[in-house]
């Protein structure tokens, strides 16, 4: 998809989008507009439900007294309502309406209502930011696509007052889109093709955006002594990797410790011996969603040189059944030194979690630590496809990501944490095991174990399992891989570490 900016002047070909207010308010431009076409712009409002309702649509084909061939009315609510995410919806809706049409290029006629919070030139880099996301596709696997069933619209101009003040605001948006699409394609990519070491080998490109990038393989890690995150590789028959992702862009701060962000990486789970039902299980190649997420949001940082120390940790290991595999009742030795007794080989993201973690700590002292996972199946029973859950020892840092989450549209819920449940991972012949004893409260558990990796530091644990993945379309995020996590670890990094 192509982006411009430019000043509102009528085309002379494909499709105009007129903003639509509440109660089919047209602004100036549209009623400019519905003139010229002899008031066909409210005959057709008039005729259908359309009604101004934020993301809804409505084509008119080849309307009289102008040359290009379509108006689309875009319904954007009432002003007050118009955040920078309604604005990315209203963007998205619009990619959706033409992208089956035939149309290949659309101009927007920004025209909004009063009361909004965003400015008219931020505003239609917003709109320009959602269209982006929405028009993202995974599509390389697919070979007999017939021409007409491929997205058609190519280009989008955003007709604006100020169009190089919204260029230069598009252009800090941008880089995000590419690493949300970045982070989409990683989800989506199929097992056979991603697997710890060829997801390991595409991280090492990214010293191309900046980030300096360190692949501990097989020898190390066991030099190491990350025991939990091997014992679940070993059934595979490939190597597990960490990969340890760098950016400081803060290299004169006074406090220089960096911001560490670590992803579980499972690119396939099988549940090892303790293995999975048959129905579903190849949703199981999106386990690397959370690495996939610090992955794309490192690569976003260093792309918009933010201004912080981050590093990103990936812990990429595929848990398979076989002669070589972990058995329900081994005891490894994590890198903290303590023994985990593995009671049910399909909890296995804690067991790579842990290390990662440990490795964190001891290698970066970081002023903070937040952890991504598709961890439990149970955070979907709590909360659906809707909220992620948050799990943390801080009350600053739970604020916080709550905040970014609400303000970009992947907002997060928090749970409960507490000394009773962890007493349930207690086990009777090593430190801990990787199961409570109950079948109640999964997600919970499943963070308590994590907890005690973690020493005295601010420490979020964010459980993507409900998220990773969508079944169906919404405004901004097309069916399929997310990138959910992004865009939010992106703003928290804004908001809370460059003063944005
Ligand atoms: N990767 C799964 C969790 C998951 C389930 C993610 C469904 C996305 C959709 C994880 O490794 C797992 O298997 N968790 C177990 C934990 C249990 C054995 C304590 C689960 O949720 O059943
Ligand atoms: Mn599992
Ligand atoms: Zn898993």
């Amino acid at each position: 998809m192509k982006f411009a900016f430019a000043k509102p002047a009528l085309p002379k070909s494909g499709t105009v989008a007129v903003t639509v207010a509440t109660d089919r308010a047209l602004g100036a431009a549209g009623r400019d507009l519905d003139q010229k076409t002899g008031g066909t712009l409210s005959r057709a409002m008039k005729a259908s439900r359309f009604t101004g309702k934020k993301e809804e649509t409505l084509a008119i084909l080849a309307p009289a007294g102008v040359e290009f061939d379509r108006v689309l009315l875009v319904g954007v609510g009432k002003g007050e309502d118009l955040s920078e995410a309604a604005l990315q919806a209203v963007g998205g809706a619009i990619v959706a309406a033409l992208d089956k049409s035939g149309e290949t290029e659309v101009s927007v006629l920004l025209d909004l209502p009063d009361g909004g919070t965003v400015a008219p030139d931020a505003a239609a880099a917003e709109l320009a930011f959602g269209a982006q996301l929405r028009s993202y596709r995974f599509d390389k696997y697919r070979t007999t696509e017939k021409k007409e069933a491929k997205p058609s619209l190519k280009k989008i101009i955003v007709l604006t007052a100020e169009p190089d003040t919204a260029k230069r605001a598009y252009g800090r948006l941008e880089p995000l889109a590419e690493s949300v699409a970045y982070t989409r394609d990683l989800v989506s990519e199929p097992a056979n093709v991603l697997n710890p070491e060829s997801l390991a080998d595409r991280c090492r490109d990214l010293t191309d955006v900046g980030l300096q990038i360190e692949v501990l393989d097989l020898k190390k890690l066991r030099k190491l002594g990350m025991g939990a995150l091997i014992g679940v590789a070993q059934g595979s028959a490939f190597e597990p990797r960490v990969v340890v992702m760098r950016w400081d862009g803060a290299p004169d701060a006074e406090d220089r410790r960096p911001l560490a962000f670590i992803g579980k990486g499972v690119t396939f789970d099988t549940g090892g011996i303790s293995i999975k039902p048959a129905a579903g299980m190849e949703d199981m190649k999106w386990d690397m969603g959370g690495a996939a997420v610090v992955i794309g949001t490192m690569r976003a940082l260093a792309a918009r040189k933010a201004k912080v120390n981050a590093v990103g940790i990936v812990g990429l290991v595929e848990n398979m059944p076989s002669g070589t595999a972990q058995r329900p009742g081994d005891v490894v030795t994590s890198l903290s030194g303590q023994t985990i007794e593995v009671i049910n080989t399909d909890a296995e993201g804690r067991l790579v979690l842990a290390d990662c973690l440990t490795y964190a700590q001891e290698t970066f002292k970081p002023r903070l630590l937040v952890d991504l996972a598709t961890l439990t199946g149970a955070v979907i029973i709590a909360l659906g496809h809707e909220h992620a859950g948050l799990f943390a020892n801080d009350d600053w840092l739970a604020e916080n990501l709550l905040a970014a989450g609400r303000s970009v549209g992947e907002p997060l819920w928090r749970l409960p944490m507490g000394d009773a449940y962890d007493k349930d991972i207690n086990s009777d012949i090593a430190d801990m095991k990787n199961v409570g004893s109950g079948r109640g409260a999964g997600s919970i558990v499943g963070a308590q174990f994590l907890k005690r990796f973690v020493e005295d530091l601010p420490w979020a644990h964010i459980d993507i399992a409900g998220v990773a993945w969508s079944k169906k379309d919404t405004a901004t995020v097309p069916k399929g891989g997310t990138a959910f996590g992004v865009r939010l670890l992106d703003r928290f990094v804004a908001s809370y570490h460059e003063g944005k």
